[in-house]
């Protein structure tokens, strides 16, 4: 199976021990603590599940500053974003070496993580400006990464982590959550070598299953993993749950069997496009897979990103920096005069006008008036759990 990201072996945080882990947690308690934003959160969701090896834990300053400039670490690991625990104000932590980390996202804040203080610093306004242009490509406070990534804080809290817990995810998703060890124990245990990962975090609609039919042929994998983001979302976008039942419809009725797994990670979009597809791309490789799908406006969000821009930082990053490689496609729809889905620059002969496109917008609204878009567009089994979602909204 191809190797993790940056080492030989998978090394995930999370303390497996479960005598160890309930040290740890009774230690917690004697800790000097503080709640930490949903982003960090995530961040030791991720580093536990092996998911962002070979960090240890949190970035420094010159780290965060180092990968938001030249994507690499000071000690020179390829890295697309910092992975930082930032707050807004660090005085319960003073002088602490090892403090207990809150979940923001859990009823009563448990603890989440342990982590050894190496140091409290400050990013500066001017590194704060240099880092949202550099990781988003804007500054636009509407943009909702750049506002997430700018409200909460400039302290820095460095250091190694120890994870006791997955936050909410294992708990509101206990068939789909998956670590990246887990899910490599599933393929290796299908004797799977090639396999494509799909990133998302949309209900799939009949061009993402088809690009997944498509790019599994093409590469001949032996099977797909269908990878859905489990964290916060912009306001608007289909909660997890749904996306979850949706996506479990159409691969019961659509997919060979035993041909996808369907599995989700506990992080917070970034809506960075480019170099979020860069992080998708490391934390596949770390899952297992040899290659990711990255379409169009992979991780993008209203019209900050050119709709190939996540495509082509990969052309940009030094060679052999991930062993993982991407599965370029094109825009794809459903074609009149073929009647089937295909990648647009795959025909001379179509007009805009030969192929079945429907906006984002046009699909809410006739969801949200109980009418199922085309066949050539959606499922209909999909569409009616979508259809019973915007209903129960009403
Ligand atoms: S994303 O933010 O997670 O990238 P989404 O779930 O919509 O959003 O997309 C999942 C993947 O499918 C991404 O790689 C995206 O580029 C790709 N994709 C979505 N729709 C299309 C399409 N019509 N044509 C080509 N690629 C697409």
């Amino acid at each position: 199976m191809i190797k993790p990201h940056g080492s030989d072996k998978l090394n995930p945080l999370y303390v497996q021990d479960a005598a160890k882990r309930a040290a740890l947690v009774k230690e917690a308690e004697g800790l000097p603590s503080i709640v930490v934003s949903s982003a960090a959160a995530a961040n030791a969701v991720m580093m536990g599940g092996g998911y962002f090896n070979p960090l240890t834990g949190y970035m420094n300053v010159a780290d965060s500053i180092s990968v938001a400039e030249n994507m690499k670490t000071t000690s020179g690991l390829f890295w697309p974003v910092p992975i930082v625990n930032v707050v807004k104000d660090a005085s319960p932590i003073k002088g602490a070496k090892r403090i207990a980390l809150k979940d923001p996202n859990v009823a009563g804040n448990p603890v989440i993580a342990i982590q050894d203080v190496q140091a409290i610093e400050e990013f500066t306004d001017a590194q704060m400006k240099m880092m949202t242009d550099k990781i988003f490509r804007t500054d636009d406070p509407k943009h909702p990464g750049v506002s997430a990534f700018n409200s909460v804080g400039k302290t820095v809290i460095s250091g190694p982590i120890q994870v006791l817990n997955y936050s909410y995810f294992d708990k509101e998703f206990p068939e789909t959550f998956r670590t990246a060890y887990e899910i490599r124990d599933m393929m290796a245990k299908l004797g799977w070598e090639k396999i494509v990962a799909f990133q998302t975090r949309n209900p799939m609609h009949l061009a993402h299953e088809e690009l997944c039919r498509m790019a599994k042929k093409d590469l001949k994998a032996d099977g797909i993993l269908i990878h859905m983001l489990l964290g916060k979302l912009k306001e608007g976008d289909i909660p997890a749950d749904v996306r979850d039942a949706c996506i479990r419809k159409m691969v019961e009725l659509y997919f060979e069997p035993n041909t996808v797994l369907i599995t989700g990670y506990g992080f917070d979009m970034l809506y960075a496009g480019p170099r979020e597809a860069l992080l998708h791309a490391v934390f596949r490789q770390n899952t297992g897979c040899t290659h990711l799908i990255v379409g169009r406006d992979h991780a993008g969000v209203g019209d900050y990103y050119g709709p190939f821009d996540a495509q082509t930082i990969f052309d940009e990053i030094p060679k052999g920096a991930l062993l993982l490689d991407i599965y370029r496609a094109d825009h794809t729809a459903w074609s009149k005069k073929l009647n089937k889905v295909i990648m647009m620059n795959s025909v001379t002969d179509h007009t805009k006008d030969d192929f079945v496109m429907l906006s984002g917008t046009k699909v809410r609204e006739m969801l949200g008036a109980g009418q199922r878009p085309p066949r050539e567009f959606s499922r209909p089994e999909v569409a009616d759990i979508l259809i019973n979602y915007y209903r129960s909204k009403k």
